[in-house]
Formats: C-alpha cells, structure tokens, sequence
C-alpha cells in the first residue's frame, strides 16, 4: 500500500508535538496542553503508526510510558516497570475489554476490583524487612528518580511497616498516588501568592512540583498525602485477589482509599461508575476516572502485559473538566455595585460535557499576573458545578499578535469615570444612575430570593431599561398591560401571567425586602438574621452599628454598609417609593415564637447526597424560615447533617466529628413538628 504523504507529515508533527508536550508535563511540571487534548493527538498518532509500522519510530512518543526522569536526582531501576493503563472512555470500551479478558481466560466469569482513579504522582516505595528504604517516582515506567527523603516526610506514609498481624516481608514493593486534597491546594496557594509566588495550575501539579524538592525540608511544609493501590516485587508473602492486597496494605498502616468495591461483575462495575461520577464533586481530592482490575491474581498473571499496560486492567475516564480553548475578546461587565468586571469570550469549548462559552477573570490584578491576552490558547477548566475559570494562558502557543488586555478608564456603559477603591482590587463605575447598575439592580430585586417576580427575566429587564420604561424600583409596580405590551416579541399571555407575577409580590416578607434591597454585603443569611433582631424596617432603619454588629453571625463589614445604606437619603426615598407604590412587608410571616422554639432554630445544619422528597434548595427555605443556618460544610460547628442517598466525604466527617447525622426521613419529621 503507497503511503499518503500528508500522513507521514502528520505522524512526524505529532511526534514531535507530543514530545515536548510530554516534557513539560512530566519533566517541568508546566502542561502546556490539556490532558484529553494531549490523549486525542496520542490517540491519532497511535492510529497512523497501527496503520504504517514503518513510522513507528523507536523514540516515538507512543513508544513511551512516561518522560525521563530529572538529572539532579539520582536515578533507579523498577524492578518490576510501572506500567500505565489503556483508557476506556464508554461503556462498551468496558465490554470489550471484559470479553476479552473472558476469552483469553476461557472461563465464563470474572470477577473485579474497581478503584478511583486518583490525579496525583505515582510512587513506588520499597521496604526491606518492614522498614522503607526507598521511594522513586515512576519516572519513564522503567526507571524513576529516588525521592525518599522528601516521601520520608509525608506523614501518611509509614516508615515501618505494622506487622502486628502478619510475618514481615523480606521485601515488597508498594505502589500508590500522591495527591494534595483540593482544600490544601487551595490554602497553598493562597500562601503562596501572598508571598508572590505563582501559583500551581491544580493538585496534581503542586504534588509534583513538592515531590521533586531538592531541599526536603521544602517538601515537609507540603500537605502531601497518598493512597496506595497496588505492589511491585513481593517476597516473603503473597496475595490471592486484589482486594486481599489491599486489605493487607490497610493493615501495613498505609490510606487505602474508601471508595473501593470488590468481588463485583462487570455490570455493577459500570453501576459502581456511575455512583462514583456523582460523587466526584463532593470528594476532598481529584479523580479522573475508575481503574477497573481483575481482582483474582492467578488471573491477572494469566493475562500478562502489553509493552506499555497490563491486559488485566483499564481505567474507564471521566469526561474532562480542564481543556484548551482561544480567548476571542474580554469585555467588561458593569455589576449592581458598580464593579467592573472582565469577562473572557470563548469559542465554545465542551468541558465535561457542558459548552462554555466566557469566564470570569475576576479584576485587572487577576489578567495581569496570569498575563491573559486577547487570542491567547488557554486551559480552561470546570469544577463541579463552579463557574468556569482561566486556568492559565499557554504562552508558548504565541503568535505575536495577541492582545494585551488594559481595563478602561470609563465605564463602557455610562461612560463617566471609574475608580479603584482603596485596598480593593475592584475598579468601579460611581455614576449610581448607570444604566448596568440599575439594570442590575432590578435583575436582583426581582429575583427568587426577592421579590420573586416569576417570568420578569433578565432579557425583559435589559429592555424595560433601555426602553426608559423603568427607572427605579417602585417603577416596577406601575407597570400595566398597556406598557408590557409595547415590549418586543411579549405575547400576550405572558404579559397577563407577568402582571399576576408583580401584583403577587406586593406582599412579602421582611428578610426577602432587605435582600432585594440589594445592600453591599448583605445576602440571604445576613437578612435573615437582620430581621429577626429587628421586628420591623423602621426598627432597623432607627439601629446603631454597634447594635447591629451584636448579632451573633454578622459580620463587621456588613454592619457598617447596613449603616451607611439607610443613612443615605437617596435610599431612604426609594423606600419611600417602593412602600407608596402598595409594597406591605409582611414582618410575622413566620411568627417569631414558632421559630424560636423549633429544635432547628438557631442551629447550623449542613445538607449532603441526594434528597427524594423535597428540593435542596426548598429543604433549605424551610430550614431557614424555622431560623436555622444552612452552610456547605462539615466543622466542629455543625450541628446536624442532613444525609441524603449516596452521601459522601461530609457524611464521613460529620461522623467524625460526632455530629448528629439525620437521614430524609427524620429531617420531614422534625421539620413538620
Ligand atoms: S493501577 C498497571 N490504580 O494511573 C496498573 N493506577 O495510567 C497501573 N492511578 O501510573 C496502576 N489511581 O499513577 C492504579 N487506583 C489506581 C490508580 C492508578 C491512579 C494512576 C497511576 C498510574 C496511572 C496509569
């Protein structure tokens, strides 16, 4: 067969590509390209090299498990290689490689171990007669960079085995996953860009860049961990399944990860995915995947190894929540505050199976430390149910003609000056009239935690603003069929169902009015407790700052703008105005005594899992009306968890901490007496 010449062109790209891609992740720690756009280009190269032999090349990178390791550490031979894993991106990639394992057994069933697959560094930590004597990295799957005096200070890993219940080993060879928690990472990062230094791009990166210290002193202020998953040579002792090995890895003293099953069949194997998908946001370190093994080692042994992966196992991944994208523009949007805040236009990216399309950049300080420019490649990423960030910018994907990003010096609605408050790193827009602003403001007046004007959505907002149709707040309550209807595209219906919606908030309770308010620092909770101090709106209006700080739970900053908002005559005519317009503050709604009684009242409660009976977020209106506080997570502080199905991490530390665990059941009860 003639080979196409364009492919050969392709194959040598990509080799080369992919190469320095490969350096930058595993020798310098500074990915360059997202993990599932490096494993589609390795995929298309893979395929090419099936396809024409001949350009299967000894230093191709398909030919490698990892990167070499650094020459400033001393370097050693696994004796056994760390070999890496094929990737099974669906269900039926799962059935094939069960098939397979089926045929080449020749058995009709087969039992399996599936594990997370946990985003670290992997390690091979060697004891002779139980005491650790060496610790390498995987380095290129052959040879590793020995690193144990920096592992010798992760205080997870133990320096001598616990052979309490069992005869010591002459010699084995532990594997496992360093990993940073994401909480850690966070706080290490917050550390480190008070000190100016830059940040890591996520866990995974920060344990790397801890591990390869030279300075193991260094390596001791990192809040390193592991979870060991599997062994390399073995004498003295030997393990039938794999579940067996890592009972007796549990034993030794080391983090067996929890969320482990055994002995299971391929089909609860992809149930087991799924449950494990769905409590991926909750855990307290990064997964990207299941690693599904055959549990039987006679098995394992009978299937053998590929050059690169055992036959014995697959890790089935998760979609992907970091990828690579261009920075089409950053525009700048004005908030009710007045903050200006840029925002990065994207060209839409799938990220876990969600299209992104802008992210926050926060404020100027923010762009110029990550240096992002307008046309820049950058990794994006997507956590959970957390608004899209720039990860950070990849700049050596620069062409030259990427644009420098500067915040204007007016406000790009109402054009008046902008300034940057002191010790803030907001830049405002002062003009209190600005179109943004009101706009909004209004959005937040209207919205479900307010004046929960159902159908009065922000695309009629924008136009009822920029028709001159509303200008302030009591503005919305004289809005009638005739001037609805002027509006673009608004049939009629949902014009009367809009007029229902505004005439049904007129009556409304006491903390959802202040929240409307829209007052600086002064959300849900902080209304709340506001109104239960003070009975009535003239109440408040009339209270000291000192008073106000008082409350259990309020913060000193809120106390001060609460003050400093109905001192201000302008704010204190709008809430004439609103009042005028037929606006009645229902302060008994929830009559005081009830809820200072309940069980609940007072209380903080944490919700986790998932809830059958009622919505989280109808659970926690509840929760709040009887006066309890609901936060996200688990401390000392909490008085009841509410565990839901498939309850993860906080369930296990609430019942650490010995908080009171309530299940859905018991929640309707208390909450009906
Ligand atoms: S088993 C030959 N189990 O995935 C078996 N690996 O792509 C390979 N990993 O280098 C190791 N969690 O760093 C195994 N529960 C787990 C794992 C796991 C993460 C990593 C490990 C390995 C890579 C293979």
């Amino acid at each position: 067969m003639k080979m196409d010449h364009s492919l050969k062109e392709e194959a040598k790209m990509l080799q080369k590509e992919l190469t320095v891609y490969s350096r930058c992740y595993h020798v310098l720690d500074d990915p360059v390209i997202t993990d599932s756009e490096y494993d589609r280009l390795l995929k298309r190269l893979v395929e090419i090299e099936s396809q024409y032999p001949e350009l299967s090349v000894a230093d191709s990178p398909t030919k490698r498990v990892g990167a070499p390791p650094l020459d400033a550490f001393e370097s050693a031979a696994h004796s056994i290689p760390m070999l890496s894993l094929d990737n099974a991106f669906e269900d039926d990639d799962v059935h094939r490689f069960h098939a397979r394992n089926i045929k080449n057994l020749g058995v009709n069933k087969i039992l399996y171990t599936a594990e997370p697959k946990l985003d670290g560094v992997a390690v091979e930590l060697t004891y002779e007669n139980g005491i650790l004597i060496r610790a390498t990295t995987r380095g290129d799957g052959i040879r590793g960079e020995v690193i144990t005096e920096n592992v010798r200070t992760i205080g997870s890993i133990p320096l001598r085995l616990n052979t309490s219940q069992s005869p010591v080993p002459a010699l084995i060879e532990i594997r496992g996953e360093i990993i940073i928690t994401t909480r850690d990472f966070e706080r290490l990062n917050k550390r480190r860009l008070g000190k100016g230094e830059a940040e890591f791009a996520n866990p995974r990166n920060a344990a790397a860049g801890s591990l390869r210290q030279l300075d193991s002193r260094v390596t001791a202020t990192r809040p390193l961990t592991i979870f060991v998953y599997g062994v390399g040579m073995v004498r003295g002792m030997a393990f039938e399944t794999q579940a067996r090995m890592l009972a007796a890895l549990k034993e030794f003293g080391f983090p067996v990860n929890k969320h482990i099953q055994s002995g299971i069949s391929i089909k609860e194997v992809l149930i087991f995915y799924k449950k494990l998908a769905e409590i991926r946001p909750d855990l307290e370190y990064e997964i990207d995947g299941m690693v599904i093994k055959v549990d039987r080692m006679d098995m394992q042994q009978a299937l053998g190894e590929k050059i690169k992966s055992p036959r014995w196992a697959i890790a089935y991944k998760f979609p992907a929540t970091q990828e690579t994208t261009t920075i089409l523009d950053i525009i700048i949007q004005v908030g009710r505050t007045g903050t200006l805040t840029p925002v990065a236009l994207l060209e839409p990216t799938n990220v876990g199976g969600v299209v992104v399309s802008r992210a926050t950049l926060h404020n100027a300080d923010e762009i110029k430390r990550k240096d992002i420019r307008v046309g820049d490649r950058a990794i994006i990423m997507r956590a959970g149910d957390v608004i899209p960030k720039v990860v950070k910018v990849i700049k050596s994907r620069r062409k030259g003609d990427e644009l420098p990003f500067e915040m204007p010096e007016r406000c790009p609605v109402c054009s008046s000056q902008v300034r940057r408050l002191e010790d803030e790193a907001a830049i405002k827009c002062i003009n209190v009239a600005c179109r943004a602003q009101l706009t909004e403001r209004i959005k937040h007046f209207v919205s479900k935690k307010g004046f929960d004007m159902d159908g009065l959505g922000k695309k009629i907002v924008d136009q009822l603003v920029n028709e001159g149709l509303i200008t302030s707040f009591a503005d919305l309550f004289t809005l009638d069929q005739d001037r609805l209807a002027a509006l673009d595209r608004q049939a009629e219906k949902s014009v009367s169902n809009l007029i229902k919606a505004i005439e049904g908030s007129r009556l409304i309770s006491f903390p959802r009015f202040l929240f409307a308010l829209g007052i600086d620092h002064t959300g849900e909770n902080a209304a709340r407790l506001l109104s239960r101090r003070f009975d009535t709106l003239e109440n408040l209006m009339a209270a000291d700052k000192e008073v106000i700080e008082n409350i259990h739970g309020m913060g000193e900053k809120t106390a001060a703008s609460v003050v400093r908002f109905f001192a201000n005559q302008e704010n204190q005519r709008i809430i004439r105005q609103i009042l005028e317009a037929g606006v009645s503050i229902q302060n008994d709604l929830f009559s005081q005594d009830t809820v200072s009684n309940h069980v609940f009242s007072g209380k903080t409660l944490v919700l986790t899992g998932t809830l059958e009976t009622l919505k989280r977020a109808e659970a926690k209106k509840r929760l709040q009306a009887l006066g309890a506080k609901v936060t996200s997570s688990v401390s000392a502080k909490t008085n009841f968890l509410v565990a839901g199905r498939d309850a993860g991490s906080k369930l296990t530390k609430a019942q650490n901490l010995g908080v009171t665990v309530l299940d859905e059941t018991q929640l309707n009860q208390m909450l009906q007496e």
